[in-house]
């Protein structure tokens, strides 16, 4: 099993979006995976599911532990399963202790990886601060969504020194990569620093994939669904999710052919 949080410096980059339709690309290429809402605004489960205001998520496992299981939410797909944001309101009247954080995260990738999960994705708050921190740190790999705007070239290098700071202070979190968003392939400056961040950053630390601008991605947040879920038959960006599903199965070694498997199908007997 691994564990995946998105994080980025700066709100509204794309990270729900991201989570909510790869959570739903990587199920559909058959991993079991958990997706994790520890937003305290709650983007993943107010999108996806209207009751979850009143029900326990992941602020009450942090603040009681106890059984993930009772906090699982089953979806359409029975790969995909979803872990709401709970009521972090409630949780910090209630008071709550900041240094047992690490290791109810530790408990709740254990309990994942007893359930079968294959990848836990985790939807964080805008920053790297405070329970993001505690969550990218507890983490195998952060992706990291970027917008194709002029102030990237500044903001990617701090935020690749914030989490070298995280791996010297002994986390094992490692940069499975950084995701454009939001690209407007008809607009020059856009463009231009997608040009420059990859011409500036080592080669491979990018997605070759990026995500452009469009008004479906929006439709899609309105109805509350994956994209690939807003037509009867998946419209074509809903394939971008599918392409970064596969770099993403490459990039953190999720897919591992073993000596037992045959690494092929057959399509007939
Ligand atoms: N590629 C895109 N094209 C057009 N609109 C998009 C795209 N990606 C996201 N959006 C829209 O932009 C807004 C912000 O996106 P989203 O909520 O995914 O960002 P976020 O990084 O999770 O924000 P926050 O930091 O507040 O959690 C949403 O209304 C979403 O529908
Ligand atoms: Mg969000």
């Amino acid at each position: 099993m691994i564990a995946i949080a998105t994080a980025s410096q700066k709100g509204g980059v794309g990270k729900t979006t991201l989570c909510i339709n790869l959570a739903y690309s990587l199920a559909k290429r058959g991993w079991r995976v958990l997706l994790v809402d520890t937003d305290p605004q709650g983007a993943v489960g107010l999108s996806l599911a209207k009751s979850a205001k009143t029900r326990d998520g992941f602020y009450e496992f942090l603040m009681r532990g106890g059984d993930l299981n009772r906090i699982v939410v089953p979806t359409r797909l029975p790969e995909l399963e979803i872990i709401t944001a709970g009521r972090p309101e409630t949780c910090s009247r209630e008071g709550w202790a900041v240094h047992e954080v690490p290791g109810r995260l530790a408990d709740l990738l254990r309990a994942a990886e007893l359930r079968g999960v294959d990848v836990v994705l985790l939807d964080t708050a805008a920053g790297v601060s405070g329970t993001t921190e505690a969550v990218v740190k507890a983490c195998d790999f952060v992706i990291l969504p970027q917008q194709a705007e002029p102030l990237a070239i500044r903001s990617v290098p701090h935020l690749l020194e914030t989490l070298a700071r995280f791996r010297a202070e002994g986390a094992g979190v490692r940069v499975a990569g950084i995701l454009l968003t939001m690209v407007m392939n008809d607009q020059a400056m856009s463009v231009k620093v997608a040009r420059e961040l990859r011409e500036m950053l080592p080669a491979n630390l990018m997605f070759q994939q990026s995500i452009p601008r469009l008004p479906s991605f929006l439709d899609a947040s309105a109805l509350g669904v994956p994209v690939a879920l807003t037509k009867r038959h998946p419209p074509p960006e809903a394939l971008i999710f599918d392409q970064i599903a596969a770099e993403l199965e490459q990039r953190t070694d999720l897919y591992k052919p073993t000596e037992k498997e045959p690494g092929h199908a057959s399509l007939m007997d």
